[in-house]
């Protein structure tokens, strides 16, 4: 059998955790080992199945991500896929924000060969930890002929990039995919996919935007921030949001994207100034259905933090 070499990038996460005692899975603190280290971990007859490239790219807790955090990898995402002899790429990242990480890299490198986050929801030194496992189904997705795009892969699941997202606290399996379920799964050491990813990307960029991202150094991001409606809510976030400066804001409102009227009139007010809004839904599920008279733009299916990316590269794009 010909190995197929993977590149191999650490951010940190709870996968790269340590706790002070094994049966600590919630008390611990992320982003502690090296991905040299976390490779360690996988057993030493399927690690040599793989020629691997590791790479640390940052040591993050992924509560902590940031735009040029998310850029750098990216760049180093565009790299490894350009480099003839990688089949596939796997990403070492917490969970907390993974699904900005996984959207962001989708939309900006379009990749043309399987890239794919992994993560855990115990630390590295738990007494049965769930970062091996995942990292070896990961680094099997990563080799798949005939797959291109960002992918997650958590306890024997693969989601795509534009519908994962964290669901639960604690649980192993912590990502769904909602409605449309996942996209494939990992059985023993197999990927199966259930269904074809959807044809077209939800944010078309330029390609002139998407080179430039993906070359430059020094990026000033748009601002963006989410409000959430709520039994209460007012404007007056909004306004002072506008004082400062902001450039867009994305609501996460209640059932099909509503909003309080208090609130909605500081956005409106908000948007004739030039402020981009966007509207998502604090549902976990469903999505923001057009209506035949909305005030605000609706985030296409995408949750509150997906829209937020997607804003920020939008009004990037400019
Ligand atoms: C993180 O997101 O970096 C910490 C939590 C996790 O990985 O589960």
């Amino acid at each position: 059998m010909t190995k197929k070499t993977v590149a191999v990038l650490g951010m940190g996460g709870t996968i790269a955790g340590q706790a002070s005692s094994a049966g600590d899975n919630i008390d611990y603190k992320a982003a502690e080992l090296g991905i040299e280290s976390l490779l360690q971990t996988i057993p030493i007859d399927r690690r040599l199945e793989f020629d691997i490239y590791a790479e640390q790219v940052a040591q993050l807790d992924s509560k902590d991500m940031s735009l040029p955090a998310l850029h750098q990898l990216a760049q180093r995402v565009n790299a490894m896929v350009a480099t003839p002899c990688v089949k596939g790429i796997v990403i070492t990242h917490g969970t907390d924000t993974l699904e900005e990480t996984a959207f962001f890299l989708q939309q900006v490198c379009s990749p043309s060969k399987p890239v794919v986050l992994t993560c855990a929801m115990r630390p590295a030194t738990a007494f049965v930890p769930d970062g091996p496992q995942n990292i070896l189904d990961a680094l099997v997705v990563a080799c798949c002929p005939d797959v291109a795009g960002v992918f997650v892969v958590c306890a024997g699941r693969i989601h795509l990039a534009s519908l994962v997202q964290k669901i639960h606290t604690y649980r192993l399996d912590s990502f769904s995919s909602g409605e449309a379920g996942c996209f494939g799964l990992v059985e023993e050491g197999c990927a199966r996919f259930l269904s074809s990813p959807p044809a077209v990307p939800v944010v078309s960029l330029e390609s002139d935007t998407k080179k430039i991202l993906l070359s430059m150094s020094d990026i000033v991001w748009p601002r963006v921030e989410i409000l959430m409606n709520f039994a209460g809510a007012d404007g007056r976030t909004v306004d002072a949001l506008v004082a400062q400066g902001i450039d867009g804001i994305v609501v996460a409102g209640t059932g099909n994207g509503t909003i309080h009227h208090s609130l909605e009139a500081s956005l409106l007010r908000a948007q004739d100034q030039g402020v981009a809004i966007v509207v998502s839904t604090r549902c976990v599920e469903g999505r923001v259905l057009a209506l035949q008279k909305r005030l605000f733009a609706d985030s296409a299916g995408l949750n509150p933090v997906k829209a937020r990316i997607a804003l920020i590269l939008k009004l990037l794009d400019k």
